[in-house]
């Protein structure tokens, strides 16, 4: 990791009119063609952007983040014409693009020679999404260059979804910081591989795996390949530890009230308790921090767990939810968090 030294430029441009937002959407775009890095919002979680074809400067995001520099990141675009970036658009991606972006949906294609291997962690692949951020769009036209961009957080630590929390993970390690409203999805986007026979979903996300079979029939999901920590790591928490806050996470599967019946019973004074709403389960729980839906829950998950650990909880339990739709996506978060340490309870 490097020393605290870069002199880092914040702006939160929800505070600024139009004419201030354009200005400093301008410097920041010529922060990332300098080869600098900028934090950006984004719909998923904020992400810590440089240009794409510049490897010093793609190395320069791995030396903020603490990152090791063989895992690839996800480039950036606010543009549907890929052809700097991959050798062809198959149809089914043309298909996903059309339905799907700008959105929290990433592609992994065939690259075009001309991507750096610092890039893509020297695979013969590209990961491709245009964000669903109006000023993540205006920061990549301004900077005119394709964005590589993993979240802005420190390794290890959740993704950020809210500029507060990249000012402190990220103060003096990137030359600009810009923020804007809280991430609405919550959750990184839904990586998919187009580039084997049949389409793999590498990641879980908000487009979820049955909007993926909707169009494309046939999609490959196997949630046991993130179990094993031996293998080269093709998505994200394969290989190193991901999402995990500082407090011990544990997860409670069953029915809903016996589920909030026995997290009550098992809990401590530094327990904190999260509850997640199903359709006829909505109520607030006394002494439980609920959301009402898995929309509300992968939307504040990450910040939950950060505020977590500035309140001191030594242990965290939370109320597994059914594996479909977002669900599917939450749960792999959490399954992360939780280091796999699930409780099945039973009435
Ligand atoms: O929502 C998101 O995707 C956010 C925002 C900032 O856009 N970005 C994000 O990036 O989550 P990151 O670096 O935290 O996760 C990207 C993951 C990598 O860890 C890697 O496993 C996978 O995408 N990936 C990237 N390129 C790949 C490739 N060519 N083949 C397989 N997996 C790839
Ligand atoms: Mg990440």
């Amino acid at each position: 990791m490097q020393d605290n030294k870069i002199d880092t430029r914040c702006h939160d441009l929800a505070k600024l009119d139009e004419d201030q937002k354009e200005k400093v959407l301008q410097e920041a775009g010529e922060v990332i063609r300098r080869g600098g890095t900028v934090v950006f919002p984004t719909e998923t979680v904020y992400g810590l952007g440089a240009d794409a074809m510049n490897p010093k400067a793609v190395r320069s995001i791995y030396a903020a983040k603490g990152r090791p520099s063989d895992n690839p990141l996800i480039v950036h675009v606010a543009d549907f014409d890929l052809s700097a970036l991959v050798r062809d658009v198959p149809e089914q991606a043309a298909r996903l693009m059309e339905e799907f972006w700008p959105g929290p949906l990433t592609l992994i294609l065939k690259k075009d020679p001309k991507v750096p291997s610092e890039t893509t962690g020297s695979l013969d692949t590209v990961a491709v999404r245009m964000p669903d951020q109006e000023a993540a769009l205006a920061l990549i036209r301004a900077a005119a260059r394709p964005l590589a961009a993993p979240s802005a957080n420190i390794s290890g630590r959740p993704s950020p979804t809210t500029y507060r929390r990249c000012i402190a993970d990220l103060m003096g390690r990137v030359d600009m910081i810009l923020g804007m409203d809280d991430s609405k999805v919550g959750l990184e986007s839904t990586i998919l591989d187009l580039t084997g026979p049949v389409p793999e979903l590498l990641r879980p996300g908000a487009v979820t795996l049955e909007m993926l079979r909707r169009i494309l029939g046939e999609v490959i999901y196997r949630p046991s390949a993130s179990l094993r920590d031996d293998e080269a790591p093709r998505a994200p928490g394969m290989k190193y530890r991901h999402y995990a806050p500082r407090a011990r996470v544990t997860l409670f599967r069953g029915e809903s009230q016996a589920v909030r019946d026995h997290m009550e019973k098992e809990k401590s004074d530094d327990t904190l308790l999260i509850c997640i709403g199903d359709s006829e389960q909505t109520k607030e729980r006394p002494g439980c921090l609920t959301f009402p839906s898995v929309e509300d829950a992968a939307r504040e998950i990450f910040e939950t767990l950060r505020r977590a650990d500035d309140e001191g909880y030594q242990r965290i339990f939370i109320q597994a939810v059914e594996e479909s739709g977002l669900g599917l996506a939450l749960m792999n978060r959490l399954k992360k968090a939780a280091a796999y340490d699930i409780v099945e309870v039973n009435e």
